[in-house]
């Protein structure tokens, strides 16, 4: 018997060790929470996404009456993101949520649906796509997204 072992290594910053871009992009998120439409979660969830030529595009959670055909914030960004500038790596996106009156103490990570689409921007520019994820405490980053999803399938496996 063979072992694999997967690792993913997390940073956690404090705001003020972040780039001036990276802190422009966390407020954006930030921001974004409060245009969120989530009157049955009351969970806003904020992102924003920096491309190549330095625009940030930001976005939030959707929802809808029908539960499943809301869309969560980070695909709502991406996808307004990929439809405006096709052209344009995506070179990071920052995530916030704001609950109970306050952003969230501990940090929020993209859900799996999520998890997939940005796996497809880094796919699709063939360049890593940087997560910053936002909280009180600190901001976990991680370089590319298939630092958070392991064994995931791509493009390439369509190839094999
Ligand atoms: N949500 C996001 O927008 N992003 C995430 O990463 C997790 C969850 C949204 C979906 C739903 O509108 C609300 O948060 C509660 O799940």
């Amino acid at each position: 018997m063979k072992e694999i072992n997967l690792t993913t290594k997390i940073a956690v910053y404090l705001l003020e060790e972040c780039s001036e871009v990276e802190k422009k992009l966390i407020e954006s998120a930030k921001s974004a929470t409060t245009k969120a439409y989530a009157p049955y979660s009351q969970f806003r969830v904020g992102a924003a996404v920096l491309l190549e030529n330095g625009e940030i595009i930001a976005g939030n959670n959707q929802e809808n009456a029908a539960y499943p055909s809301g869309l969560c914030a980070e695909r709502t960004t991406l996808f307004f993101a990929n439809a405006s500038f096709p052209d344009q790596k995506v070179r990071a996106i920052a995530i916030a949520a704001w609950h109970d009156g306050k952003f969230t103490h501990d940090v929020i990570t993209p859900c799996g649906a999520c998890r997939q689409v940005l796996l497809e921007a880094e796919n699709r520019f063939h360049s890593p796509v940087k997560i910053l994820m936002y909280s009180e405490e600190g901001i976990y980053v991680v370089p590319a997204v298939r630092d958070l999803l392991p064994l995931s399938f791509g493009d390439e496996m369509l190839k094999r």
